[in-house]
Protein backbone atom coordinates (compact mmCIF):
# COMPACT_ATOMS: atom_id res chain seq x y z
CA UNK A 1 0.00 0.00 0.00
CA UNK A 2 1.51 3.53 -0.82
CA UNK A 3 0.50 6.76 -0.19
CA UNK A 4 1.27 10.44 -1.65
CA UNK A 5 3.95 12.26 -0.32
CA UNK A 6 2.85 15.63 1.31
CA UNK A 7 1.79 18.14 -1.55
CA UNK A 8 4.39 20.82 -0.77
CA UNK A 9 6.26 21.48 -3.72
CA UNK A 10 9.87 20.42 -3.21
CA UNK A 11 11.52 23.18 -5.62
CA UNK A 12 10.34 26.57 -7.39
CA UNK A 13 11.68 25.45 -10.43
CA UNK A 14 8.08 25.40 -12.70
CA UNK A 15 10.61 22.66 -14.52
CA UNK A 16 9.72 20.69 -11.86
CA UNK A 17 5.75 21.00 -11.97
CA UNK A 18 5.58 17.99 -14.48
CA UNK A 19 7.46 15.37 -12.74
CA UNK A 20 5.61 12.76 -10.29
CA UNK A 21 5.24 13.35 -6.56
CA UNK A 22 7.20 11.08 -4.27
CA UNK A 23 5.28 7.61 -2.95
CA UNK A 24 5.86 7.21 0.44
CA UNK A 25 4.72 4.08 1.90
CA UNK A 26 2.36 4.07 4.88
CA UNK A 27 4.58 2.98 7.24
CA UNK A 28 7.23 6.04 6.17
CA UNK A 29 3.87 8.27 6.79
CA UNK A 30 2.80 7.18 9.90
CA UNK A 31 6.44 7.21 11.48
CA UNK A 32 8.37 4.45 11.23
CA UNK A 33 8.93 1.71 13.77
CA UNK A 34 8.11 3.86 17.09
CA UNK A 35 5.02 5.18 15.78
CA UNK A 36 3.74 1.70 14.78
CA UNK A 37 5.03 0.56 18.27
CA UNK A 38 3.02 3.11 20.18
CA UNK A 39 -0.34 2.36 18.38
CA UNK A 40 -0.39 -1.50 19.04
CA UNK A 41 0.10 -0.89 22.88
CA UNK A 42 -2.65 2.19 22.62
CA UNK A 43 -4.84 -0.19 21.47
CA UNK A 44 -4.16 -3.27 23.38
CA UNK A 45 -4.38 -0.49 27.11
CA UNK A 46 -7.58 1.04 25.20
CA UNK A 47 -8.92 -3.11 25.03
CA UNK A 48 -8.19 -3.39 28.53
CA UNK A 49 -9.72 -0.08 29.31
CA UNK A 50 -13.05 1.21 27.64
CA UNK A 51 -15.79 -0.43 29.30
CA UNK A 52 -17.88 -0.84 25.63
CA UNK A 53 -14.60 -3.00 24.02
CA UNK A 54 -15.92 -5.95 26.48
CA UNK A 55 -16.77 -8.38 23.96
CA UNK A 56 -13.32 -7.79 22.13
CA UNK A 57 -11.38 -8.07 25.52
CA UNK A 58 -12.83 -11.60 25.91
CA UNK A 59 -12.14 -12.54 23.13
CA UNK A 60 -8.43 -12.72 23.82
CA UNK A 61 -6.73 -14.45 26.59
CA UNK A 62 -5.53 -13.21 29.72
CA UNK A 63 -2.75 -11.46 28.72
CA UNK A 64 -1.95 -9.40 25.33
CA UNK A 65 1.34 -9.51 25.67
CA UNK A 66 1.90 -11.72 22.81
CA UNK A 67 -0.94 -10.32 21.05
CA UNK A 68 1.16 -6.79 21.49
CA UNK A 69 4.77 -7.90 19.71
CA UNK A 70 2.74 -10.09 17.15
CA UNK A 71 0.00 -6.94 15.67
CA UNK A 72 3.48 -4.93 16.07
CA UNK A 73 5.37 -7.05 13.84
CA UNK A 74 2.53 -7.77 11.46
CA UNK A 75 1.35 -4.06 11.10
CA UNK A 76 5.14 -3.24 10.12
CA UNK A 77 4.72 -5.43 7.10
CA UNK A 78 1.33 -4.81 6.05
CA UNK A 79 1.91 -1.06 5.90
CA UNK A 80 4.80 -1.71 3.88
CA UNK A 81 7.58 -1.57 6.26
CA UNK A 82 10.30 -4.30 6.96
CA UNK A 83 8.27 -7.89 7.18
CA UNK A 84 9.21 -8.57 11.22
CA UNK A 85 6.25 -10.66 10.91
CA UNK A 86 7.07 -13.19 7.60
CA UNK A 87 10.40 -13.49 9.11
CA UNK A 88 9.27 -15.06 12.08
CA UNK A 89 6.41 -16.86 11.61
CA UNK A 90 6.29 -17.30 7.38
CA UNK A 91 2.61 -16.08 5.75
CA UNK A 92 0.10 -14.71 8.24
CA UNK A 93 -2.23 -16.74 7.35
CA UNK A 94 -4.30 -14.51 9.27
CA UNK A 95 -7.90 -15.73 9.01
CA UNK A 96 -6.77 -19.36 10.05
CA UNK A 97 -4.72 -18.04 12.73
CA UNK A 98 -8.42 -16.31 13.98
CA UNK A 99 -10.69 -19.14 13.90
CA UNK A 100 -9.74 -20.63 17.07
CA UNK A 101 -11.24 -17.18 18.31
CA UNK A 102 -15.07 -16.34 18.40
CA UNK A 103 -15.54 -13.55 16.16
CA UNK A 104 -18.64 -11.79 14.95
CA UNK A 105 -20.01 -8.81 14.01
CA UNK A 106 -19.73 -7.13 17.98
CA UNK A 107 -15.86 -8.05 17.91
CA UNK A 108 -15.24 -6.56 14.41
CA UNK A 109 -16.89 -3.19 15.34
CA UNK A 110 -15.01 -3.23 18.65
CA UNK A 111 -11.42 -3.64 16.83
CA UNK A 112 -11.54 -1.21 14.65
CA UNK A 113 -13.27 1.46 16.86
CA UNK A 114 -10.59 0.63 18.99
CA UNK A 115 -8.07 1.27 16.75
CA UNK A 116 -9.89 4.39 15.59
CA UNK A 117 -9.83 5.40 19.12
CA UNK A 118 -5.87 4.95 19.39
CA UNK A 119 -4.94 6.54 15.96
CA UNK A 120 -7.16 9.70 17.46
CA UNK A 121 -5.27 9.35 20.78
CA UNK A 122 -1.22 9.29 19.37
CA UNK A 123 -1.84 11.94 16.68
CA UNK A 124 -2.63 10.03 13.61
CA UNK A 125 -2.93 12.43 10.61
CA UNK A 126 -6.45 12.56 10.23
CA UNK A 127 -6.89 11.63 6.72
CA UNK A 128 -4.16 8.71 6.25
CA UNK A 129 -6.82 7.04 9.41
CA UNK A 130 -9.28 7.48 7.81
CA UNK A 131 -7.61 5.60 4.58
CA UNK A 132 -6.42 2.85 7.89
CA UNK A 133 -9.25 2.46 8.91
CA UNK A 134 -11.40 1.42 5.87
CA UNK A 135 -8.83 -0.89 4.85
CA UNK A 136 -8.91 -2.78 8.87
CA UNK A 137 -12.64 -2.87 8.52
CA UNK A 138 -12.23 -4.54 5.54
CA UNK A 139 -9.37 -7.48 7.32
CA UNK A 140 -11.24 -7.27 10.30
CA UNK A 141 -15.09 -8.31 8.57
CA UNK A 142 -12.70 -10.96 6.44
CA UNK A 143 -12.14 -12.35 10.16
CA UNK A 144 -15.19 -12.84 11.21
CA UNK A 145 -16.18 -16.41 12.14
CA UNK A 146 -19.80 -16.47 13.46
CA UNK A 147 -23.00 -15.06 11.45
CA UNK A 148 -24.49 -12.78 14.26
C1 LIG B 1 -12.05 -8.77 14.04
C2 LIG B 1 -11.74 -8.73 15.31
C3 LIG B 1 -10.49 -9.37 15.85
C4 LIG B 1 -10.41 -10.14 16.98
C5 LIG B 1 -11.54 -10.47 17.95
C6 LIG B 1 -9.03 -10.58 17.10
C7 LIG B 1 -8.54 -11.38 18.09
C8 LIG B 1 -7.28 -11.90 18.15
C9 LIG B 1 -6.81 -12.80 19.17
C10 LIG B 1 -7.63 -13.35 20.32
C11 LIG B 1 -5.52 -13.08 18.90
C12 LIG B 1 -4.57 -13.99 19.72
C13 LIG B 1 -3.76 -13.14 20.62
C14 LIG B 1 -2.74 -13.92 21.41
O1 LIG B 1 -2.00 -14.74 20.81
O2 LIG B 1 -2.66 -13.70 22.61
C15 LIG B 1 -5.18 -12.35 17.70
C16 LIG B 1 -3.96 -12.39 17.10
C17 LIG B 1 -3.61 -11.64 16.05
N1 LIG B 1 -4.39 -10.71 15.39
FE1 LIG B 1 -6.34 -10.39 15.70
N2 LIG B 1 -8.30 -10.08 16.05
C18 LIG B 1 -9.15 -9.34 15.25
C19 LIG B 1 -8.83 -8.64 14.14
C20 LIG B 1 -7.54 -8.50 13.66
C21 LIG B 1 -7.16 -7.64 12.56
C22 LIG B 1 -8.13 -6.75 11.77
C23 LIG B 1 -5.82 -7.79 12.40
C24 LIG B 1 -4.90 -7.15 11.43
C25 LIG B 1 -5.12 -5.99 10.86
C26 LIG B 1 -5.36 -8.74 13.38
C27 LIG B 1 -4.06 -9.17 13.53
C28 LIG B 1 -3.64 -10.14 14.41
C29 LIG B 1 -2.33 -10.73 14.42
C30 LIG B 1 -1.19 -10.40 13.47
C31 LIG B 1 -2.32 -11.68 15.44
C32 LIG B 1 -1.17 -12.63 15.79
C33 LIG B 1 -1.48 -13.95 15.06
C34 LIG B 1 -0.48 -15.06 15.38
O3 LIG B 1 0.69 -14.94 15.03
O4 LIG B 1 -0.91 -16.07 15.96
N3 LIG B 1 -6.42 -9.13 14.13
N4 LIG B 1 -6.26 -11.64 17.28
Amino acid sequence: MVIQAPSEPTSNNDADQDTPREQVTVFEAIGGEPRVRELVDRFYDLMDLDEDLRELREAHGPSLDNARDRLFWFLCGWMGGPDHYISRFGHPRLRARHLPFSIGSAERDQWVICMGRAMRDIGVDEELGERLLRSFFQTADWMRNRQD
